[in-house]
């Protein structure tokens, strides 16, 4: 039974049952040298993680995702400074491209210093809520909101919409495609006659498309993860045992996939993990308990005039979701693909290295806790080399 995965080609006489019986009984004394195997609840678990990548999905209510031209224009308003109140930062000057587009700073630092950690794009358009209390319900509604965020680039709507009426290269795509442009249910006909914050929708929309196509490749992890489902006992071999017994950990004792759970290794749900509440003398940053407020209180969000083609279902979300006691403190599970190139880590940045995040889940303090996690998450007792293994594993689900 053991090691049959990795044996099942060789494995085919009595002698080699016993090699096996052999190497299972020294495992737990050589746990760093010995061959890793998995049971077919694990293999069934594992296949849960993947496949990758996938499909990405459409921004809901956004008319302008999947078009080209969108996509191009937003790339450059990404790049464009003169959206922001100084005239000095753009959204590349925090998500940089280089860094997973996060720019390894523990709280981002723009017209002022904020207090929360700036999120890797890559991947992005797979999430269902966005920003770390999930304070928006669609990627282009979470595009407009740092040009008008006052520690971030600090427009208001008619100052973005005068930037963006000067802006040559926005006004002329934006006159080329009108047509593809929906307000009021009818396409644009004289752009004129556009107001400024019609101007700042069509800006947000076009760089949600522009981010969407940020997507990251197959890593180690998913070419493993192929090569076990596929009982390819050599491009197993490529992946190293520290990586496979991390991985075993992960969705085994240390029970991580609960919330880092599919593809995406993210449950796309809000949970308290004990991080602190406090970003400075008597002040909270309370997460999901002020995100639910935002995206309800958010006049682009998916209930209002600017969300075009959004179902009755994708509103649901918005409409349904309600505040409680529970939300204090949660903050949207991330996803754990692109950490080599994101850190410093948490809603806060509060922990430098992926070690110090597994220490924290380690050493968690469950009276800290309330809500959901409270019932997940327990101390864990692993020992350094366990430690060791888990980052591996976390490592593996970067592109190098
Ligand atoms: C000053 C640094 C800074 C700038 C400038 C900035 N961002 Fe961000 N970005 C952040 C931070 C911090 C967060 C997390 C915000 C939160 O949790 O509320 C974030 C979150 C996001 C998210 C949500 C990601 C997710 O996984 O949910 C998107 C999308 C985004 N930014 C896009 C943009 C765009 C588009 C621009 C330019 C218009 C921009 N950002 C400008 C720092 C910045
Ligand atoms: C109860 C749900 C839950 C479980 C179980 C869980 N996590 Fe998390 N994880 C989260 C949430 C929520 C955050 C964000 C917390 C914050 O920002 O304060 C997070 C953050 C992280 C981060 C930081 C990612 C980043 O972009 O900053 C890593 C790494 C991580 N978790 C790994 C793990 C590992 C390894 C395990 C198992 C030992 C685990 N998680 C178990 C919910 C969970």
């Amino acid at each position: 039974m053991l090691n049959h995965l990795l044996f099942n080609k060789r494995c085919t006489t009595g002698v080699c049952a016993v090699v096996v019986a052999v190497l299972a009984t020294v495992a737990p004394v050589a746990w760093s040298q010995s061959q890793v195997s998995y049971t077919m609840l694990e293999v069934e678990a594992i296949a849960a993680q993947g496949p990758w990548p996938m499909a990405m999905p459409a921004d809901v209510g956004n008319e302008l995702s999947g078009k080209l031209w969108a996509e191009k224009l937003g790339e450059t308003l990404f790049h464009d400074p003169s959206l922001s109140s100084n005239q000095a930062i753009s959204c590349a000057t925090c998500h940089q491209i280089e860094n997973g587009f996060s720019d390894q700073l523990p709280v981002a630092i723009g017209l002022e210093k904020g207090v929360r950690n700036t999120q890797g794009l890559l991947d992005v358009g797979l999430q269902r809520w966005f920003g770390w209390d999930g304070g928006a319900d669609s990627l282009w509604s979470a595009s407009i909101r740092p040009m008008l965020n006052k520690h971030e680039m600090g427009l208001d709507i008619s100052s973005l919409g005068n930037a963006l009426r000067d802006n040559k290269v926005f006004m002329s795509a934006v006159e080329t495609h009108a047509s593809d442009i929906i307000f009021n249910g009818q396409p644009v006909r004289a752009t004129a006659d556009l107001n400024d914050e019609q101007l700042v929708v069509v800006a947000g929309k076009s760089m949600a498309a522009f981010m969407r196509t940020l997507q990251s490749e197959a890593t180690e992890f998913d070419l493993f993860r192929v090569a076990l489902l596929e009982n390819n006992v050599e491009a197993q071999a490529a992946y190293s045992n520290s990586a496979k017994r991390g991985l075993k950990i992960f969705i085994g004792e240390a029970n991580c996939r609960m919330c880092h759970f599919g593809a995406s290794f993210s449950n796309a749900e809000f949970h308290d993990t004990g991080r602190p509440f406090f970003t400075g003398v008597g002040q909270v940053d309370p997460g999901r308990y002020t995100g639910i407020q935002r995206v309800k209180n958010d006049p682009f969000n998916l209930l209002g005039q600017y969300a075009v083609g959004s179902s009755d279902v994708d509103k649901l979300k918005t409409s349904e979701v309600k505040l409680g006691q529970i939300n204090w403190g949660q903050w949207r599970t991330p996803s754990l693909r692109n950490l080599a190139h994101t850190a410093p880590y948490m809603h806060d940045g509060s922990l430098q290295t992926l070690r110090d995040v597994v220490d924290a889940y380690v050493n968690i303090d469950t009276d800290r806790l309330h809500a959901q996690g409270e019932s997940i998450l327990k101390p864990l007792n692993l020992n350094e080399v366990q430690r060791n293994d888990l980052v591996e594993f976390l490592l593996s689900l970067s592109v190098k």
